[in-house]
């Protein structure tokens, strides 16, 4: 029967995490390493998702429960519930066989279950021969987050569909492309995996204490999000480091900053990165800095004996295609 290859790519924030849950902007890019879903239409009432990468193989769910899960992995949640948008959104259904690989590890916070969230609209509505555009494709890509996790701005959504680097407003009020060629950036990788729900709850709480204190944080980082937008334009990328050293004091300043993404990003500091901050949700995953490509080798050897792990990333990569 008829099928369809996918891929979508992972994600890295820049700036602009956390505010951006509270109607701030944050600017994301794309990274080259990508989540590639095959879907096949099939007989009969059951799907059927292979995805190895988080252990799942030959797991089968009849079609009417399909959204009921418990103790199944982030990402084959993801998909189960994006099939169930999907098929109630559109008035259609079938049997269907899904095979997931990733380039990444989910480990990272490179956004796998959102990229393969995204994958899945894309590859249903090619196989149902429906229309979306990037716009209707993110309305249901961010509903199905929601439904699974409850929260989430969707940043992670509009990179993984519009591709490049994105300057982006809470649930898609703006999703604006930038027209940045080259990004200067080295990534470390802290070993510890994050869990975004809880560092947003833990955020949540803080500011329920203190409202207008952490109102204000977010405003300061809305302000510099703006500021680094146009520089990012310019080619500015001194400058640009600058204001990623700020976004990492204010995101300190949240408590999401821990002292393993501390020691990488000092490490990179010190070697002369014009600038470094956590990316994502912190509590771990990963750092970014932004250098000097003179200075690559040196920051790079000293994430490293900070005890982080570097990985090559190329930013600005294409959004979500078929293959
Ligand atoms: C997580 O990578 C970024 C957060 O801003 C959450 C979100 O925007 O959905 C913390």
């Amino acid at each position: 029967m008829k099928k369809i290859k996918v891929s979508a790519p992972g994600k890295l924030m820049l700036f602009g995490e956390h505010a951006v849950v509270y109607n701030r902007p944050c600017i994301v890019t794309t990274v080259d390493q990508r989540i590639r879903v095959l879907i096949e239409l099939v007989f009969g009432d059951e799907i059927k998702i292979d995805a190895p990468e988080v252990g799942v193989a030959g797991y089968t769910k009849k079609l009417g429960l399909l959204g009921q899960h418990k103790n199944l992995p982030k990402g084959v949640q993801f998909l189960e519930t994006s099939i169930k948008n999907f098929f109630e959104k559109y008035k259609v259904k079938s049997g269907l066989r899904i095979e997931t690989k990733s380039e990444f590890s989910s480990e990272f916070g490179f956004g796998s279950s959102s990229a393969v969230t995204v994958a899945a609209f894309k590859g249903l509505s090619e196989l149902f021969k429906i229309k979306m555009d990037n716009k209707k494709l993110f309305d249901l890509a961010h509903k199905t987050v929601l439904d699974v996790q409850g929260v989430g701005s969707g940043f992670d959504l509009a990179a993984a569909i519009w591709g490049g680097t994105v300057f982006f407003v809470t649930g898609g009020k703006k999703v604006i492309p930038l027209k940045v060629k080259k990004l200067p950036l080295v990534v470390g990788y802290t070993g510890i995996k994050a869990d975004t729900p809880t560092m947003v709850k833990k955020v949540a709480i803080l500011r329920e204490n203190n409202k207008k204190l952490v109102d204000s944080i977010f405003d300061q980082i809305s302000l510099l999000t703006n500021k680094a937008k146009t520089l990012l334009l310019r080619g500015n990328f001194k400058k640009t480091g600058e204001l990623m050293n700020l976004n990492q004091e204010l995101l300190d300043a949240l408590g999401v900053n821990t002292k393993e993404l501390s020691n990488l990003i000092i490490a990179a500091r010190e070697t002369g990165a014009w600038g470094a901050k956590l990316s994502g949700a912190g509590g771990g995953d990963c750092m970014i800095a932004f250098i000097k490509e003179e200075k690559r080798k040196a920051v790079e050897s000293a994430i490293q004996k900070a005890g982080g792990r570097v990985i090559k990333v190329r930013p600005n990569a294409e959004g979500v295609k078929i293959e």
